[in-house]
């Protein structure tokens, strides 16, 4: 493998890294790309060699199955058997969300490569909102299969630099969007005929809410099944920096060692949660300095986990933030990074 090249879509770079970024695509290729979520490592996803090439630089074992991102609406039909008695509810949601952080579990069609779902008889697929992404998606003219950037089992990367990091020497381009405007990864959903109302299953929460998704049906967040990790979707151990993540159920369960170095990533640096003061640490980074918002905590939870590995610390230490709205996925995310992790 050739050196990696990042290529910036910067405004004037934007049209020719889009150029760039779909011809290689449609050569069996495979790119990073950004996404509003977190940066993907793109294929074709008609293309079984693509798509491999993608499960090989991630070293991402095959039981588990990639999104499958669509262009447009219309685009959903190639990818996708819409049960008839689904319909609306999808297309009222896809109303809603898309393009946008929702990816839907579908029953897939006999276009998608087995390689893709991992044998499941479902895909998962989203539109994303990225500008870039959409425009790489258009200029391919066919639907895109992307994981994040990451290699497996490591932190989600929402800069192209981090993609480098994971990545660099083992995909050909990184197309350059910039830092991702969510930060974590799409809220991932299946839908059945509830009684009255549609039930909708929250099996990854994220940047699309139970609250919001209320509205169309019945929601039911989905526990992880720590006693299954083999079920695709359902790893409980990921998101990992290779520091130990620590996270209490309050602090004084936190018993540093001596000699120890600890980090902490607080909510909003300040006392409220009980750790700031509660040791001497060497280094405290804030996921909400600015806001104290749930929104900016999610945009910068990876960033800082990141940042914080490289600190070469004993053990980090996260404060919780409470589960409403976009906590939800938050608090994910960190018991899922977590070697406490409840
Ligand atoms: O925001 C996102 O969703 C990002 C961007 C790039 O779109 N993508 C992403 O992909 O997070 P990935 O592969 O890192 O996570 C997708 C998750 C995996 O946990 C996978 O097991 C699950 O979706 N998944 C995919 N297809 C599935 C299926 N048919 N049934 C159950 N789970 C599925
Ligand atoms: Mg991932």
């Amino acid at each position: 493998m050739p050196d990696t090249r990042t290529i910036s879509a910067y405004e004037d770079d934007m049209n020719d890294a889009v150029r760039e970024a779909a011809a290689l695509l449609a050569s069996g290729e495979i790119v990073a790309v950004p996404t509003e979520t977190v940066y993907g490592l793109a294929a074709d996803a008609f293309n079984p060699e693509a798509v491999a090439k993608v499960f090989a630089a991630k070293e991402r074992p095959d039981f588990d199955p990639l999104i499958v991102h669509i262009a447009a609406y219309r685009e959903l039909a190639e990818v996708a058997e819409m049960p008839e008695e689904l319909e609306s509810v999808v297309k009222s949601l896809a109303g809603a969300f898309w393009p946008g952080p929702l990816t839907i579990l579908l029953p897939k069609s006999a276009k998608v490569p087995d390689l893709v779902t991992s044998g499941l008889p479902t895909v998962a697929v989203r539109q994303s909102a990225n500008v870039i992404f959409r425009a790489i998606g258009r200029a391919l003219g066919r639907p895109i299969a992307a994981p994040s950037a990451n290699r497996f089992g490591r932190i989600s990367p929402t800069s192209a630099s981090a993609v480098e990091k994971e990545l660099g020497g083992r995909i050909p381009l990184i197309v350059d969007g910039g830092a991702c405007n969510q930060g974590i990864e799409s809220t991932i959903i299946s839908i059945e005929l509830g009684e009255t109302r549609p039930l909708i299953r929250v099996l990854r929460a994220g940047p699309v809410t139970k609250e919001e998704l209320q509205k169309f049906g019945k929601v039911v967040i989905e526990k992880r099944k720590a006693d299954a990790p083999d079920a695709p979707g359902q790893l409980a151990h990921h998101y990992a920096p290779e520091t130990p993540l620590l996270m209490f159920d309050k602090p004084s369960d936190f018993k540093p060692e001596p000699d120890k170095r600890y980090g902490l990533i607080s909510y909003r640096g300040d006392e409220k949660a009980g750790y700031l003061h509660l040791h001497e640490w060497e280094l405290v980074e804030e996921l909400s300095p600015g806001s104290g918002k749930l929104q900016e905590a999610a945009i910068r939870l990876f960033y800082v986990m990141r940042m914080m590995d490289e600190e070469g610390l004993d053990a980090i230490v996260v404060e919780p933030v409470s589960e409403v709205g976009l906590g939800v996925a938050i608090m994910d995310r960190l018991r899922k990074a977590s070697v406490k992790g409840g």
